[in-house]
């Protein structure tokens, strides 16, 4: 994390608007390792006297989350992994952990979307960046962020195109420390499946990009680091069906973005079964009612002007554009293909 990045964001202590209902700055703390203004390893403190939480900075990532051992329950093993490993020895220990292992899954999960966002020649993921820019109103300008980023690809191209600075946050570190290596070393490393547990090492040097620009940040969609407003726009791809509350997100993209300001949103409506409790989806059931489980027509009301849910996301729907593909490599010879709706969404004034 940049200390020039910090100043310009002036991020708040989550857990104090959470629970406090209280708009806390956080002021960096003790550093313990840092180069050249880039802080590797620190906490970010709660100025409250009455919270004084700490946030931890690891391998240049502030983890900001209001509750850090469910935090640490799905995310320590991807902060604890060696990074060090060679090949060999990464091979030899998928092998003896074996299918669906937490470590097969992180790396079989890494890889799919490393490979979506910066695989060559083309990665399949740039489209759908496109798709989402071309939906904006005008080119964005401002600072921007990448909700749900994963490994990066959209924040890179948002701060290209923005050519201010650009935060990235996602909740997954291991998916962030991939990002992140991006940004400081300009080196993209990760594994791609061949076949089960069969991988072929990925690292090569990242594309011309604006690294100075970006900034990844590990934390909550539901409860983000950041105060009203603090953002010109945002983009949110493919994330709305993999939170427990779809529309406590939306709650919180409409506080994040300035009055004015536009999301980009993208979603595949394949609800998550392990993140989103069915009764929290947007449709996908209840097919007997008026949106006969339309997944899209539940979008639109709650985002309607006339919305009886009582409960108003601030956000406007004010472009559409449906099924553009979104492709994911799992294998050498398999990819799981999505048709994609977008919208593009206005805070209201
Ligand atoms: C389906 S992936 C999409 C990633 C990327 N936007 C893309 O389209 O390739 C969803 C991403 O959201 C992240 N995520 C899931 N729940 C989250 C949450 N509550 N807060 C922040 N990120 C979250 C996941 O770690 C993952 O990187
Ligand atoms: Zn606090």
């Amino acid at each position: 994390m940049l200390r020039e990045h910090f100043a310009k964001l002036q991020p708040r202590c989550p857990y104090c608007r959470v629970a406090r209902e209280q708009d806390s700055a956080l002021y960096i703390g003790e550093v313990a390792l840092e180069e050249d203004g880039d802080i590797r390893e620190g906490v970010l403190i709660c100025s409250d006297p009455l919270c004084q939480r700490e946030h931890p900075i690891l391998d240049g990532i502030p983890v900001v989350v209001t509750d850090g051992p469910s935090w640490a329950a799905s995310q320590l093993a991807g902060v604890m992994r060696r990074v060090d490993l060679s090949p060999f020895a990464e091979s030899m220990l998928g092998d003896l952990a074996g299918a669906g292992s937490d470590f097969d899954r992180e790396r079989g999960n890494n890889g799919i979307y490393a490979e979506a966002h910066w695989g060559v020649p083309v990665p399949s993921y740039l489209s759908l960046i496109r798709a989402g820019m071309e939906l904006l109103s005008a080119p964005p300008g401002g600072i921007w962020i990448d909700v749900g980023c994963s490994v990066g690809r959209g924040t890179f191209e948002l701060a290209r195109a923005t050519g201010e600075l650009t935060v990235g946050l996602d909740l997954n570190f291991s998916m962030l420390r991939i990002a992140e290596e991006v940004r400081r070393r300009g080196r993209v490393r990760y594994r791609r499946r061949r076949v089960g547990l069969v991988f072929d090492t990925v690292d090569e040097s990242a594309p011309e990009l604006a690294r100075e620009n970006v900034s990844f940040w590990c934390a909550d969609a539901a409860a983000m680091p950041f105060s009203r407003g603090a953002f010109r726009g945002a983009f949110c791809l493919n994330l709305l069906d993999c939170v427990q509350s779809p529309l406590g997100l939306l709650v919180e993209l409409g506080r994040l973005v300035v009055e004015g300001g536009e999301v980009a949103l993208s979603t595949p409506f394949d609800w998550a079964v392990g993140a989103t409790a069915s009764s929290a989806w947007m449709g996908g059931h209840s097919q007997r009612g008026p949106q006969d489980g339309s997944s899209l027509l539940e979008f639109r009301r709650i985002l309607s002007a006339e919305c009886a849910a009582g409960i108003d996301t601030g956000l406007l729907i004010e472009a559409e554009r449906d099924g553009v593909p979104w492709r994911l490599r799992v294998n050498e010879r398999s990819v799981t293909e999505y048709a994609v709706y977008f919208a593009r969404l206005r805070r209201k004034g």
